[in-house]
């Protein structure tokens, strides 16, 4: 395995997880064993961390719960601007707070239903683990927009469950169920693309993408997604030139 799937070093996790201890020792611990728990098991920030750092410019995080990738993108020295929005309003009132206290000052936070409106930015576009929880038709105008949110160069990176009669689609599927019943998750699953749509969505869209798996040793069946602009074929002139409009 690469350094960039497998989870975090302990050190680099333990240090993110801190900023959501309580201010309080009474407070409530939650958020912080969630974050450390995520971040010592889940290689998805290393390799979301792998596809940005050649990708400068702002990134906006659809879904972005508590808000993790900008703290990961700090420590990992990629400092940039950091957009994130949620539907959970709980979530993204304490994202903010804990930006703020850990001086992360480039990152900003919107409660927003991506169901109702879709943000407008200009740079790299993150969505980690949250497509499932969109309509079909929904991720389909949701990439396509994205699409034209992508800067010159810019990625869209995409870590998604991908919907299949795996083992790990099962356990995916389930997870997500319990997660929604114990109220960890207040959203519940809608459409599991599968390879094939997201695929196809993609290219209507207008980009190009890789798919390689990123589940580490996690039972989930979760997929790196990095997709950009496709290139426009220059046609080539007889001896390798470049034809004349092209
Ligand atoms: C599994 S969490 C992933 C959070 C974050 N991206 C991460 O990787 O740590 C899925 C997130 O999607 C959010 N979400 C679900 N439906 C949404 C919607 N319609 N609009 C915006 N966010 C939504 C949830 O509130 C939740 O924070």
């Amino acid at each position: 395995m690469s350094d960039a799937t497998r989870p975090m070093p302990a050190q680099q996790a333990l240090t993110i997880a801190r900023a959501f201890l309580p201010q309080r020792p009474w407070g409530n611990r939650y958020d912080y064993y969630y974050t450390r728990a995520k971040l010592r098991t889940d290689p998805l920030y290393p390799g979301v961390l792998a596809v940005l750092r050649d990708t400068p410019g702002p990134v906006l995080d659809l879904g972005c719960g508590l808000g993790l990738l900008a703290h990961a993108l700090h420590a990992d020295g990629q400092s940039r601007a950091y957009y994130g929005v949620d539907i959970d309003a709980g979530k993204i009132q304490r994202a903010r707070q804990i930006a703020r206290r850990t001086g992360l000052a480039e990152a900003r936070f919107e409660v927003l239903d991506l169901t109702v409106r879709w943000p407008e930015h200009a740079g790299n576009v993150a969505i980690l683990d949250m497509l499932q929880y969109l309509p079909e038709t929904v991720q389909a105008g949701l990439l396509a927009h994205t699409a034209r949110m992508l800067a010159p160069g810019a990625k869209l990176v995409i870590r998604s469950a991908l919907g299949d009669d795996s083992g790990r689609g099962r356990t995916t599927r389930v997870t997500d169920l319990i997660a929604h019943l114990a109220g960890w998750m207040q959203e519940v699953p809608k459409s599991y693309p599968t390879r094939e749509t997201l695929q196809r969505h993609l290219s209507a869209a207008g980009l190009t993408a890789t798919f390689s798996p990123l589940y580490g040793n996690t039972p989930f069946n979760n997929w790196l997604i990095v997709a950009e602009r496709a290139q426009k074929h220059a046609r080539q002139a007889p001896g390798g030139r470049h034809a004349p409009g092209a």
